[in-house]
């Protein structure tokens, strides 16, 4: 499918579908519709009003014109109410019309530019968040069971405004960036663990830098790791088959700002919960385990075409946590590579183990900031559910910017606080620290434990263990399945620097 901006009339459009845009409680159809509507010589309204047709967010009203225009037939897509309005109800709007454009089976589409001009929206931000709903509606995981379904050849947006189609051309190439991002995390965070090991990621670092001058990606593996003081990756290796990589990947622009950022992922490939075994159910989706380092790749995949100006740096840990007679067992004490020791009283927490060693490794790269991003506990989705990550960190300056970001991504997010008082409850007997608190606000004792490990760099930790997979449809362009939850937020924020 290819999708670009052509500078034009609506009315003259020769295509299967033409997709417009209603604000809910609007009287009669303005603007663009308004047009149309007269073309039609009234009928647009007329039949609108007798379906009841009300333009809440997502509902829909198909007509086909009997070829008063040249376009086969109107599509109107409900925006909602003018006050919720928001860049993400025009990715919403764009992935419906293509839902209905693919059930319809047009080969061509166009589509008015939703939202540009609307308050404070710009026509970039609008044609950037359209291509990542067309996109991201489109996805689908295709390994393992052939998609069927059949996208249009041609998906256009038009606007007489020539200065809004020039903005909206360059939307379009940011789209196309953050759209490939995601569903280059999706992908595989949806490969089960059975083809998705700790090498499956070193291979998806090396491959994302190939032939990419601007990237450089350094491996570490079991024994380097362990001249390294890596006990935490170490540890919670040692119950699986498959050895342990620590992957660095530096991004360096052509233009740098003297800005350096590292961003860290969480990344166990499978997560059995080890000796602590999960129960059965629990265990169902432990192939998402790794989502973190895979929205640090997703935002490797296309960061040369995103050219941000800082020095980036992914960072993660990779490994399988895994019951065996090698496996740590509750009671063990690991030494992380910031030398502070930790009593593992339950192997299940094991994403916090690896995270003390990258983390502490991130510190050594000296960044401005760190990010990581982890599904690292039941807890938070007990908290805010299952589409709101929750940040946590040291510095509010920057926690303020990710959610600002986050926002405008279309990625909900909450802070969450880092109460000092509960860092008592990840006190050990005999250790510096113990993998666990107590029953409640496992969430926030998670990160207590990762803020152990950063020093005084700021930084903030985002827990995607909601959001990273979708277990039913989430919105019009995430279905059931991974979410790629992270990759655009990120990416909205390295443009900045
Ligand atoms: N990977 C899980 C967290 C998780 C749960 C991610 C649900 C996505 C969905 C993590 O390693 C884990 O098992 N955490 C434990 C921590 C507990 C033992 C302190 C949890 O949340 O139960
Ligand atoms: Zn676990
Ligand atoms: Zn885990």
């Amino acid at each position: 499918m290819d999708i670009s901006v052509q500078k034009g009339d609506l009315i003259q459009q020769e295509c299967d579908m033409l997709v417009l845009g209603a604000f809910e409680g609007g009287k009669e159809p303005y603007g663009a519709a308004g047009e149309v509507n007269e073309e039609l010589n009234g009928r647009l309204f007329g039949y609108w009003k007798a379906e009841k047709f009300k333009a809440k967010q997502g509902e829909i009203f198909l007509m086909r014109t009997d070829e008063k225009i040249p376009a086969k037939r109107v599509l109107v897509v409900g925006l909602g109410k003018n006050e919720d309005f928001c860049v993400d109800s025009v990715r919403q709007a764009a992935a419906t019309s293509l839902s209905v454009a693919k059930q319809m089976r047009c080969k061509k589409v166009v589509s008015v530019l939703h939202g540009a001009g609307y308050g404070d929206l710009q026509a970039r931000d609008c044609a950037r968040a359209m291509v990542e709903g067309v996109r991201l509606v489109d996805y689908k995981f295709a390994k393992y069971k052939k998609d069927k379904s059949k996208a249009p050849e041609k998906f256009e947006i038009v606007s007489k405004d020539g200065r809004a189609v020039k903005a909206a051309q360059r939307g379009v190439v940011d789209g196309e960036a953050a759209a490939a991002g995601t569903v280059f995390a999706r992908d595989l965070v949806n490969t089960p663990g059975q083809d998705m090991h700790p090498d499956t990621l070193v291979e998806a670092a090396n491959q994302i830098a190939h032939g990419k001058g601007s990237i450089r990606v350094r491996v570490y593996n079991k024994e380097k790791l362990q001249k390294m003081g890596a006990g935490g990756i170490l540890g919670v290796a040692q119950g699986s088959e498959c050895p342990p990589y620590l992957v660095h990947m530096v991004y360096t622009p052509k233009k740098p700002s003297k800005k350096k950022v590292a961003l860290v992922g969480k990344a166990v490939t499978f997560d059995s919960g080890g000796l602590s075994l999960k129960p059965a159910g629990s265990m169902e989706t432990m192939k998402i385990d790794m989502a973190g380092s895979a929205v640090v790749l997703g935002v490797f995949s296309v960061i040369d075409q995103w050219a941000p100006k800082a020095e980036v740096h992914g960072i993660f840990g990779a490994v399988e946590n895994m019951p065996s007679g090698k496996a740590i067992r509750p009671g063990d004490v690991l030494t992380a590579m910031n030398k502070k020791t930790i009593e593992v009283l339950n192997t299940d927490a094991e994403g916090r183990l690896t995270l003390a060693d990258t983390l502490s490794f991130a510190v050594k790269q000296k960044p401005d900031f760190i990010i990581d991003l982890a599904t690292l506990t039941g807890a938070c989705v007990v908290a805010l559910g299952e589409e709101i990550t929750a940040v946590m960190g040291n510095n509010p300056e920057l926690s303020q910017r990710i959610l600002t970001a986050a926002s405008g991504a279309g990625e909900k997010m909450w802070e969450m606080p880092l109460e000092k008082n509960y860092r008592k409850l990840i006190d050990s007997d005999i250790a510096d620290l113990k993998n666990i608190g107590s029953r409640w606000g496992g969430c926030l004792t998670a990160g207590l434990f990762l803020q152990e490990f950063v020093d005084k760099v700021p930084w903030a930790h985002l827990d995607i263990a909601g959001p990273a997979y979708a277990e039913r449809v989430i919105d019009p362009y995430t279905k059931k399945g991974a979410t790629g939850h992270g990759v655009r937020t990120l990416l909205e924020l390295l443009r900045e620097l």
